[in-house]
Formats: structure tokens, sequence, C-alpha cells
């Protein structure tokens, strides 16, 4: 998709992706929109700025860019999704949205090699997509991960994203979302 020429239309863009297939499901228990409301909500309620809220509204959005989303793990298949979200997002707003977003999977390989048992606490879904991401990080990936300017909105997203997975959560829909999201890609043009 090119650049959207306003924040109005990138927002716009953002909200019809979520409408055509935020219904999807991707292997847990939550649909993408819950999934991604759920996950945005848990950043919002860590006092998290607008820039680390929107980008775990958005850290998925690859996967409804893509379309081959749902049971990609399964088909052994592994997707990139975060890499093809990060760049779409990259056209309209800052690095500090679209970084964490890009690097939310390695943000799942260093925890599993830097936290004992959070792999083992892992949906099912996300275990088995973390072997095609090629797994924990070897010691010297982890090092070089940690230096990176964005290591740490990288791993609060990723606690978050593994928090908003909760069947019938009640929280903010989308539209909840649509003047910080405009705001932002406003400041971003
Ligand atoms: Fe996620």
């Amino acid at each position: 998709m090119p650049r959207p020429a306003t924040a109005e239309a990138c927002v716009a863009a953002i909200f019809d992706l979520f409408e055509r297939s935020g219904g999807d499901t991707y292997g847990e228990a939550v649909t993408q929109l819950d999934h991604a409301l759920q996950t945005a909500h848990h950043a919002r309620a860590a006092g998290d700025p607008d820039a680390l809220v929107a980008a775990a509204l958005l850290h998925d959005i690859g996967h409804l860019l893509q379309k081959h989303g749902q049971d990609a793990a399964d088909r052994g298949i592994d997707a990139l999704h975060e890499r093809i979200g990060a760049a779409w997002l990259a056209q309209a707003f800052a690095p500090e949205v679209s970084e964490p977003v890009r690097l939310h999977v390695e943000a799942k390989r260093y925890l599993a090699t830097a936290e004992p048992g959070y792999a083992d606490a892992l949906s099912p879904a996300s275990l088995q997509s973390l072997g095609l991401q090629g797994g924990p990080m070897s010691e010297d990936e982890a090092a070089a991960f940690r230096a990176h300017p964005h290591f740490e909105t990288a791993v609060r997203l990723r606690r978050y994203d593994e928090m908003g997975k909760t069947e019938g959560a009640v929280i903010a829909p989308l539209s909840a979302y649509r003047d910080m999201l405009t705001a932002l890609a406003a400041r971003a043009a």
C-alpha cells in the first residue's frame, strides 16, 4: 500500500484493515482485533507513551496486510509479519511506533534466552512460531539485541503481546484509539 496522503487517510487505512480482517483468528483463542485491543490496553494501563500504545495496537498488522497469518505456523511458514507490518507503519509513523513492531519477534527470541521460564509460559501457537522464527537467541545475539536503541520498548511490547490473549475480555474499542493514531501520524508527516 502506498503512503497515505494524510494522517486521517493513514488511520482510515488501518481501520479498513481491521474491518476486513480483524475477525481472523491465528491459532490463538482471540481474534486479531481482540488481540490488538488487549495488547494496546495493557500498554496504556502500564502508563506507556502513546507511541508504544500505538505499537502495541498495531504490532500484528503485518498479519492483516499479508493475509496468510491464519495458521501460517501450522503450515511451517515463518510469515515475517513483523517486517511487513513495520515497513508499512514506517511510512506513516515515527520509529517509536514502527521499531518495537519490527522487533517484537526478536524480543520473544531474546526473552526465551534471557528469562528462565519465559518460553514455557508462551501460548502453544507462539511457542510453535518461535521455532520457525529462529528459536531462542544465542548469548551473542542477546547481547547485541540489548544494545539496540529500541530494545526496552520492544521487550515491553512483547510482554503486552503475551498478555493480550484473554478470551472475552471487555475493553476499549478500536475507535477509542482513532484520535491518538491520527495525532501520531500527523506528527510524523
Ligand atoms: Fe501479537
